[in-house]
């Protein structure tokens, strides 16, 4: 079991009407001069950015607003709006939306406290030592960033997606009102669930099977949020299906289902190269990765993927046959994601074959110009990763 430190300092305000308490909650965390930071169209139709606005003016807290991010957020954006903060003195950043609205307030804040350029953090240029305040209001549950110490930004300058993590960043706050994430439709839903589920098993597959109570919470949340997808997909509109998504989308990624393991994030590694070259929704990228690398990956301990087909997977335990099973479970994720409307691998994703040049380029960028690996639950050499893709081809 690997020592840890849990750290989750969000205060999560969830329910009906949550909302109404923003301008109350911006208050206690110290903020005056906030930038609402929004995406394209969806909060602005709902009615939610307006009365997020009204709200704001009601409590006589200043804002100026800054629309417009669009997902795989775009660093040129963040550029801007770290101009803007500086412009108007700006002391707390408020994101209304995802995980991409989120990640560009994150990329902001810390901007606004740089005299260099914010994209250094993202290259390990250098290590940011303070930023703004951040908080959301959240209408999509997937990406987790409500309550998660990263930020994935699109440097439209060679399409290259990059991470950066940072305790600084961890949002003050985050307002929930499952009736918000009503409007989204069915496939943004699943490639929500599939990200959300996807930062559950980037942890789960682990060497470290020793910590049961980690795994336990694991499973507990792959089984929720693989049974409430179907509900919601049939009734958008019932809040108690909803609701548990919501709050499964950040319990999978504010570090619980992490304690006492190493993690492994191999998917998303290679996942981030697919959304910076094709630019596609980060949820279903990773539907078509995860087959392929967990039949890539599953020799290193079979009886791990054994755990996942029967405990998650619900498929029956051949104890004569340890690999069939585990094989078996691989395929019931891959009929789960058919059943919700996502690809298993790179032509469906992307509609057509995906050439041999741009894998090895998406190699080059996965492997840092053939200098690092990705995974732990098997260290992925630059071969590893070309013969990924090209399994998910
Ligand atoms: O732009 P609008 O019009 O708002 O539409 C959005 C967008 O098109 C729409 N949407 C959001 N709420 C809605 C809605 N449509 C109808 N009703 C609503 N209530 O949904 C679309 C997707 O939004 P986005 O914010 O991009 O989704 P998501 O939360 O999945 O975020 C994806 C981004 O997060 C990154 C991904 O790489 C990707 O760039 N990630 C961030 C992480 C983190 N910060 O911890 C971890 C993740 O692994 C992930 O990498
Ligand atoms: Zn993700």
């Amino acid at each position: 079991m690997k020592d840890f430190n849990y750290y989750a300092p969000t205060e999560v305000v969830f329910g009906k009407g949550s909302e109404e308490q923003v301008a109350h909650l911006i208050k206690k965390y110290d903020g005056h001069r906030v930038l609402v930071h929004y995406g394209g169209q969806s909060a602005k139709r709902s009615g939610l950015l307006d009365k997020i606005c009204r709200l704001l003016d009601e409590g006589g807290v200043f804002h100026t607003e800054l629309g417009g991010v669009v997902p795989n957020p775009r660093l040129s954006l963040v550029h801007k709006g770290i101009q803007l903060c500086k412009e108007q003195q700006i002391d707390f950043i408020l994101a209304v939306g995802g995980g991409s609205v989120i990640d560009s307030a994150k990329a902001i804040a810390y901007g606004v406290c740089y005299e260099g350029d914010v994209w250094d953090f993202y290259t390990r240029k250098a290590d940011a030592k303070e930023c703004l305040p951040v908080a959301s209001v959240l209408t999509i549950p997937a990406a987790g960033s409500e309550m998660s110490e990263s930020s994935v930004i699109t440097n439209e300058n060679g399409d290259i997606k990059l991470g950066y993590s940072n305790n600084i960043s961890r949002p003050k706050f985050a307002i929930m009102n499952p009736e918000r994430t009503y409007t989204l439709p069915p496939y943004q839903t699943a490639a929500g669930v599939t990200d959300m589920m996807m930062h559950t098993m980037e942890r789960y597959f682990t060497h470290d099977g020793d910590m049961d109570l980690t795994t336990a919470i694991a499973e507990a949340v792959l089984r929720t949020m693989k049974d409430n997808i179907f509900y919601v997909l049939k009734n958008p509109e019932d809040y108690r299906f909803r609701a548990q998504i919501m709050w499964g989308g950040s319990v999978a990624h504010n570090g619980l289902t992490g304690c006492g393991i190493h993690d492994d994030w191999a998917t998303h590694q290679l996942e981030h190269e697919l959304s910076g070259m094709f630019d596609v929704t980060h949820g279903a990228g990773l539907a078509a990765i995860w087959p392929s690398w967990a039949r890539y990956v599953y020799k290193e301990d079979v009886s791990r993927f054994v755990r996942f087909a029967v405990n998650v997977m619900d498929v029956p335990n051949d104890f004569a046959d340890p690999e069939g099973t585990a094989l078996r479970g691989i395929e019931a994720m891959e009929r789960f994601y058919h059943a919700i409307g996502m690809p298993i691998n790179i032509h469906e994703l992307i509609g057509r074959e995906i050439t041999d040049d741009e894998i090895k380029e998406m190699v080059r960028k996965c492997s840092r110009n053939y200098s690092s690996t990705c995974g732990c639950f098997k260290v992925l050499q630059a071969e590893d990763m070309e013969k990924i893709y090209q399994m998910a081809k």
